[in-house]
């Protein structure tokens, strides 16, 4: 079997790699889509590089105070924001006072897809936080609970760098199931799994040809 690195972009735009992706359940009404953002990967990097030229990576601080590791944008409608009274959806970025950046009709199309192919269909996406880790960067266990509805999936889209993904149940202290993250992965979950705690591991440390020394993460939700 070619190795996903040795494969030429044809293969890679090839339309039964991208319709047909392996499907792995790794929870209640979770999958993760190996390969499925693959084909779409050179794309969503230049449109990633446009978003965060009008609304650049920030560290936002937590409600408490801490910086956080991972370096944050969004595009859509609204966008996800910590600070220090908390966390919230905000129409405007509050480091450039303007609306995000629309989200770009790829992201759009592949976080559609996906959604589908996991199961979740009509799964209309008004937000993309867009997350880059760097080396020893992380995301404690957590569950994204700042959505009006829970009815909606959560795809997320792995670009780089590999890392682990840590997926519980909807207690914190429910066993974790690891999967370790490609380029090119997604990991859609909803339903029952909603609100499962999930997180990454530290990021170790690497090259890759898409990102350098980083990983990024899209988080594709519908947020109100
Ligand atoms: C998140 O939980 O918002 C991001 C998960 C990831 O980086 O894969
Ligand atoms: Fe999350």
């Amino acid at each position: 079997m070619t190795r996903r690195e040795d494969r030429t972009s044809s293969e890679l735009f090839d339309k039964f790699s991208y319709s047909s992706p392996c499907k792995e359940v790794i929870g209640p009404e979770a999958v993760l889509l190996r390969d499925f953002a693959s084909a779409a990967a050179s794309e969503l990097m230049a449109a990633i590089a446009t978003v965060t030229e009008v609304s650049p990576f920030r560290h936002m601080v937590t409600r408490r105070g801490f910086q956080m590791s991972v370096a944050m944008s969004n595009c859509g409608s609204v966008g996800w924001v910590s600070d220090r009274t908390g966390y919230k959806y905000a129409e405007l970025d509050p480091l450039t006072g303007n609306s995000w950046p629309a989200m770009p009709e790829s992201f759009r199309t592949l976080a559609e897809d996906a959604a589908e192919h996991a199961g979740f269909s009509s799964f209309a996406p008004d937000c993309c936080l867009i997350n880059r880790y760097s080396p020893g960067a992380k995301l404690s266990l957590h569950q994204d609970r700042d959505e009006a509805s829970f009815d909606w999936p959560i795809v997320s889209v792995s670009l780089g760098l590999s890392a682990v993904f840590l997926l519980g149940g909807l207690d914190r202290n429910d066993p974790l199931r690891r999967t370790e993250l490609l380029s090119g992965d997604v990991v859609v979950w909803g339903g029952v799994s909603r609100l499962a705690f999930h997180g990454i591991e530290s990021l170790e440390d690497g090259t890759h040809r898409f990102t350098g020394n980083c990983r990024i993460n899209l988080t594709f939700r519908r947020a109100r």
